[in-house]
């Protein structure tokens, strides 16, 4: 008997018609960005290395996509070409239809590493980006105010990002992202400096600013759970080069709740994500690790 059946998993593809009416929906929207043909080589001594090959993919306007794949496979290259902080060799990135070829206000970014000036107040670094585009230093104010209040930070607003923990100064990034009112969210491993505990926090926050605000969200996370958990599909990338694997379907119905880690369409689709990126791996069921994330009641 395999493990698959040893587990008694179902088919991480059998979607209940709630998912599968919802995917349709989706589906149904405007695409956000297309990505076409998206090559990547980087100069080496032994000539250009081929990093990302002819991927392709789209993602629809309010879907929250996740990218997963192995250390080195180029998902912060991906990323960072969305946001033309680097140049792709080949390839078209559309915005709303348009090529994108310059940084700009419409792709907002938030990285692993808390990126946040420590010698701004909380407030003024939400005021930043704000202000650099015109706006008065009043307006800036009171909507830096209203994006903390999203977050949960309103009374931060004076401190200083040092005088946080990790949590808070992330919130606070992404604050400071969302106030420059993006259409698309680019988050390179936002958690994955945070505690477990902080982390499933962050999550839960994610997803209640994500049902609030009409913004499509592209996130990268080495974790498989936050993966199932926060998306609505899942972009795998192979390694040498980075290519597209497969574009993974989460059958998981919303919202989303903490106990949904253990139901039998969330672990099937861990399995089959934790095959695709190290098959064969799997052996036994203590090899499955099973994540009991913190729930809303244990905040
Ligand atoms: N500026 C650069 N110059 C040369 N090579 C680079 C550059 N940036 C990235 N690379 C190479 O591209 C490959 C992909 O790197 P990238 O950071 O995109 O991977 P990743 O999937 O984000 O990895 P991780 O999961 O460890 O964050 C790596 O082999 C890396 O060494
Ligand atoms: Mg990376």
């Amino acid at each position: 008997m395999d493990i698959h059946s040893k587990l008694n998993l179902p088919n991480y593809r059998q979607q209940s018609a709630e998912v599968t009416a919802a995917l349709d929906q989706l589906k149904k929207q405007p695409v956000a960005l297309e990505i076409a043909n998206l090559t990547k080589e980087f100069p080496s001594d032994a000539g250009p290395r081929r990093v990302l090959n002819d991927v392709s993919f789209k993602v629809y306007q309010r879907e929250f996509l996740s990218i997963i794949g192995p250390s080195g496979c180029g998902k912060s290259t991906l990323i960072r070409l969305l946001a033309c902080l680097e140049e792709s060799t080949d390839g078209l990135i559309l915005l709303n239809k348009y090529p994108v070829r310059e940084t700009g206000a419409d792709r907002g970014m938030v990285f692993q590493k808390y990126t946040l000036f420590p010698w701004l107040t909380v407030k003024k670094n939400v005021m930043f980006g704000l202000e650099v585009s015109g706006r008065g230093k009043f307006d800036a104010e009171i909507e830096a105010r209203q994006w903390l209040d999203i977050v949960g930070l309103e009374e931060y607003a004076d401190l200083y990002p040092a005088q946080l923990s990790g949590g808070m100064q992330q919130r606070v990034a992404i604050a400071r992202a969302l106030a420059n009112k993006p259409q698309v969210l680019l988050m390179d491993e936002p958690f994955g400096a945070l505690d477990a505990q902080t982390r499933a926090k962050m999550q839960a926050y994610l997803l209640q600013i994500w049902e609030k605000i009409d913004i499509t969200i592209i996130f990268i996370t080495h974790d498989l759970d936050e993966a199932v958990y926060l998306s609505d599909r899942i972009l795998v990338l192979k390694a040498n080069p980075g290519e597209v694997q497969e574009l993974v379907e989460v059958p998981v119905p919303r919202s989303r709740t903490p106990e949904q880690f253990l139901s039998p369409e969330f672990l099937a689709t861990k399995f089959h994500l934790e095959e695709l990126i190290h098959p064969g791996h799997i052996r036994s069921a203590d090899d499955f690790k099973v994540v009991k994330m913190v729930g809303e009641k244990d905040k």
